[in-house]
């Protein structure tokens, strides 16, 4: 080899045997997530340096043709690897060393939080509070943390919250679904989801239906209201409640409603109402039924009172037949036979076709006679009539 090259060549071995020596990877070994890390390569001797270049686990992570450093802004886990800087430059001829691998390892700011519900299989209705939980480690215990409920993929509640609490006043069948929380700190942001949490909610059937009335038993006046209330004894979310005849098989109306009684009104009853009816309640277990009579009780009609004598005119002797009848009205009907404001008799008549008074003829029955009919729910008056006895 020509003299000339000699000297170069020993600095070159004198380079590539102690390389390390040259240059070092100023890092930290440990530092939690989030924090932001500064890689700094520093060589010995900076003269005649052309690039710097920083590389993770054996790839390249920035080159540089001037002295620099290499940050993280914020560690994640996938960051925590073996790290070197490498530097090359021209001196007489190019040359290149590299620093010693730094092991970089970043741990965790805080474990994935935990979800935990008050009860994994609530019964509709009731309040259900989730929990999300994780721990800061001692030295930053100050650091605020902050959590976030999702359920099926849409955030519950207000959003992010200081509460690593979610109270659900009332839950219901629709609710159940796979249930996860977030985690974060704000200032440095790391985020972390919990494992998904299966919530079902359980629903109770319907029992015990029953079917009142108002006014109570069924009873129920020509023209007024009536009031079918339905309600069962137990049962969650939405109850269908409907109500049927049960000679007609025609459904009078529905309601879907989150309470255990609904209720139908019928404004003015006519006498063709009266029947059996049902209600039915279902909330989407085997429905349950009830059933109810309905009477519709008529009030009387205003009585027509005929005298019926044998000859025209009626003579002293004679017997004539007052009687007394109404068009309408719902039975037992009791009729009373006045002669002006004295009560002749009284007659009931538990089916129709109206009611008789028989009388004796004397002088005495020249009079005023009129009936009254009445059966409890009204009592009405006949017009009067005149009987002139010869
Ligand atoms: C239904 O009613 C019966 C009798 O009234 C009662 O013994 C039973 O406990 C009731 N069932 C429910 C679920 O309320
Ligand atoms: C409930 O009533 C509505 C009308 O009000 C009717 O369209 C529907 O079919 C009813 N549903 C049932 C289950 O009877
Ligand atoms: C329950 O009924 C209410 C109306 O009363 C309705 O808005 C709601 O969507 C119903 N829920 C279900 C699950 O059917
Ligand atoms: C309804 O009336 C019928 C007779 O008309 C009777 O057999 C039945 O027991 C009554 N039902 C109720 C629930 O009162
Ligand atoms: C008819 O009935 C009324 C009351 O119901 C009673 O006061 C009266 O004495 C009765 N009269 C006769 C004649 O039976
Ligand atoms: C009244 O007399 C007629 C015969 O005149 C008789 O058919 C009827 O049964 C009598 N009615 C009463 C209530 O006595
Ligand atoms: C019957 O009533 C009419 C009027 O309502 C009256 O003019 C007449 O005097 C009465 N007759 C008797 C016998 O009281």
């Amino acid at each position: 080899l020509p003299l000339a090259l000699l000297g170069p060549l020993t600095l070159f071995t004198r380079l590539r045997g102690n390389e390390h020596n040259w240059v070092t990877l100023l890092a930290p070994s440990s530092v939690l997530e989030g924090d932001s890390v500064v890689l700094k390569c520093q060589a010995k001797w900076t003269g005649g340096i052309k690039t710097m270049s920083y590389h993770k686990d054996g790839r390249q992570l920035l080159s540089s043709n001037k002295v620099s450093t290499f940050s993280i802004q914020s560690a994640a886990f996938n960051d925590s690897g073996q790290y070197h800087c490498a530097i090359s430059g021209k001196l007489l001829w190019n040359w290149e060393t590299t620093s010693k691998a730094v092991k970089l390892k970043v741990q965790e700011l805080f474990p994935p939080p935990v979800l935990t519900a008050s009860s994994s299989q609530p019964t509709e209705g009731t309040p259900v509070t989730l929990t999300c939980e994780t721990w800061l480690p001692p030295e930053k215990s100050g650091t605020e943390l902050q959590f976030c409920f999702f359920r099926e993929g849409q955030g519950l509640g207000p959003g992010w919250s200081k509460s690593p609490e979610l109270h659900i006043p009332t839950i219901w069948s629709q609710d159940s679904g796979s249930y996860w929380c977030e985690a974060q700190t704000v200032t440095p942001r790391v985020k972390k989801q919990s494992l998904k949490s299966q919530i079902h909610v359980q629903r109770v059937p319907v029992a015990n239906v029953s079917l009142e009335t108002q006014p109570p038993g069924g009873q129920v006046i020509e023209g007024e209201k009536l009031v079918l209330l339905c309600s069962v004894s137990e049962g969650t979310g939405n109850i269908t409640f409907s109500w049927h005849r049960e000679t007609t098989e025609t459904s009078l109306g529905n309601k879907t409603q989150r309470s255990l009684s609904a209720e139908l009104e019928i404004l003015a009853v006519k006498d063709s109402d009266a029947g059996k009816y049902y209600c039915r309640a279902d909330n989407g277990y085997q429905p349950v039924l009830s059933e109810v009579n309905i009477t519709v009780r008529i009030p009387v009609s205003r009585p027509a009172l005929t005298i019926r004598v044998s000859g025209a005119p009626a003579m002293v002797g004679d017997v004539v037949e007052l009687h007394c009848e109404v068009q309408r009205g719902t039975h037992p009907i009791l009729y009373q036979f006045y002669q002006k404001d004295v009560i002749l008799g009284n007659s009931s008549a538990s089916f129709g076709g109206g009611a008789s008074f028989n009388l004796s003829l004397t002088s005495e029955h020249s009079e005023n006679y009129s009936c009254e009919a009445d059966n409890g729910l009204r009592a009405q008056r006949s017009e009067v009539v005149t009987l002139n006895v010869t």
